[in-house]
């Protein structure tokens, strides 16, 4: 059996504390698991709403990053798919591909994904820090040189692809684009808007377009983020600071009565019920792709009753160890952008400057290197 790793990672000791860089001892590969060399990885919000968003102490010591690319260093027993020097994508959403739900083509949300077991605990981990054992935020932890994960929850891509870029195929690009292409089914000549433009709703801009939208109304309260927008895609620009109305009204009124979609990509229960209320009555889609799960969210039923639909994507609605290694395809074949989302490169001991431009609206992603590729 290959040796305990003594390596680098950025723990979070406690909620709302700088990260800091510890030697941490990442234990080998179990049955079904892999040892995975992390190379390159990206802050996504989420990882901040962990370490911001009163989770409570049992959820720390943690190691973050889900958002990441790598190298597999080591096997377990009874892995099948992945060998030493694949190149890898770790996934927050596993697919065993034997449960109903991976047998089912209407969903991602595997039985043995993270969340399925107990949204506060995750998978057991095999990382331990000063005799102390350290989570792993959503089974993945990619803010460490190394990292242990079930091969269910491991998509194998292209020896040629880019670490340092495809990177962000592990989360916030697969969540935006999927999430308009998969979950909303946007159509071709539809009109659009996308609230909320850091790299989920940039990819949500991106999937509308492929998809076929004419009109696609970007939606931030920081107007820095227009002109990338606009790289993606996007047709129109709102501020909703710029506006004393509610921005549904707005949206109606541009639009004649409403978008026939709308996604959600900030995490704000109040901008998912204005993205509900922006589309138009019979049939207008609202994707919820925010994530937040300390507060309800609210509307009035008519809303629904008129012909308004509002549903939720995890991660784009993608099985990820099938449509990864596509997506990663897809942008080596340059038919989706991922280099535009990267606005900033740094290294992992610089992951506390990384957590402040994205707290400041600084950023879209910034990438990490962790380890040589
Ligand atoms: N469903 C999933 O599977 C999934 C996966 C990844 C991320 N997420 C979630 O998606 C959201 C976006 O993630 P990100 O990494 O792109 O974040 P980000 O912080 O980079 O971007 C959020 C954007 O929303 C804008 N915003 C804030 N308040 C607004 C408002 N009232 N109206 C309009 N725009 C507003 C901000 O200015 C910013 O540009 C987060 O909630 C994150 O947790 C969900
Ligand atoms: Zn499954
Ligand atoms: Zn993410």
């Amino acid at each position: 059996m290959s040796p305990v790793i003594r390596c680098k990672a950025a723990v979070a000791w406690e909620p709302n504390k700088p990260l800091v860089m510890e030697e941490i001892e990442v234990a080998p590969p179990q049955a079904h698991e892999v040892r995975i060399k992390i190379v390159a990885t990206a802050l996504c919000q989420t990882d901040l709403q962990h370490l911001l968003g009163n989770m409570g102490k049992d959820c720390f010591p943690v190691v973050l990053g889900h958002e990441a690319a790598g190298v597999v260093e080591s096997v377990g027993h009874a892995v099948t798919d992945l060998q030493p020097g694949d190149k890898v994508i770790p996934l927050f959403i596993s697919q065993c591909r034997e449960c109903r739900f991976c047998k089912s083509p209407k969903t991602n949300q595997c039985e043995k994904a993270w969340y399925g077991v107990d949204p506060l605990s995750v998978p057991e981990s095999r990382f331990t820090c000063k005799g102390k054992k350290v989570l792993q935020f959503t089974g993945t932890s990619t803010f460490s040189e190394y990292t242990v994960m079930n091969q269910m929850a491991v998509a194998k891509i292209d020896p040629a692809a880019p670490l340092d870029k495809v990177c962000l195929l592990g989360c916030g690009i697969c969540t935006g684009y999927g999430a308009a292409v998969n979950t909303a089914k946007v159509e071709p000549g539809s009109t659009c808007a996308v609230f909320g433009l850091g790299a989920v709703g940039l990819a949500a801009v991106m999937g509308c377009k492929a998809a076929g939208a004419k009109r696609i109304i970007a939606v931030d309260v920081n107007p820095e983020k227009f002109a990338k927008a606009e790289v993606f895609g996007a047709t129109d620009f709102v501020n909703p600071k710029d506006h004393s109305g509610p921005i549904s009204q707005v949206l109606s009124e541009m639009t004649d009565g409403g978008v026939d979609f709308s996604l959600e990509c900030v995490g704000n229960v109040g901008v998912m019920r204005s993205a509900l209320e922006s589309c138009i009555q019979g049939w207008g889609v609202s994707v919820m792709v925010g994530w937040t799960n300390t507060e309800d969210f609210s509307a009035r039923p008519v809303q629904l009753i008129g012909g308004r639909t509002w549903k939720g994507s995890a991660f784009g609605g993608f099985k990820g160890r099938d449509a990864v290694p596509q997506m990663v395809k897809a942008y080596l074949d340059k038919k989706i952008k991922v280099d535009e989302f990267i606005t900033h490169n740094l290294t992992l001991d610089q992951v506390n400057d990384a957590i402040e431009l994205m707290k400041r609206g600084k950023c879209i992603r910034t990438v990490m290197t962790v380890s040589p590729q």
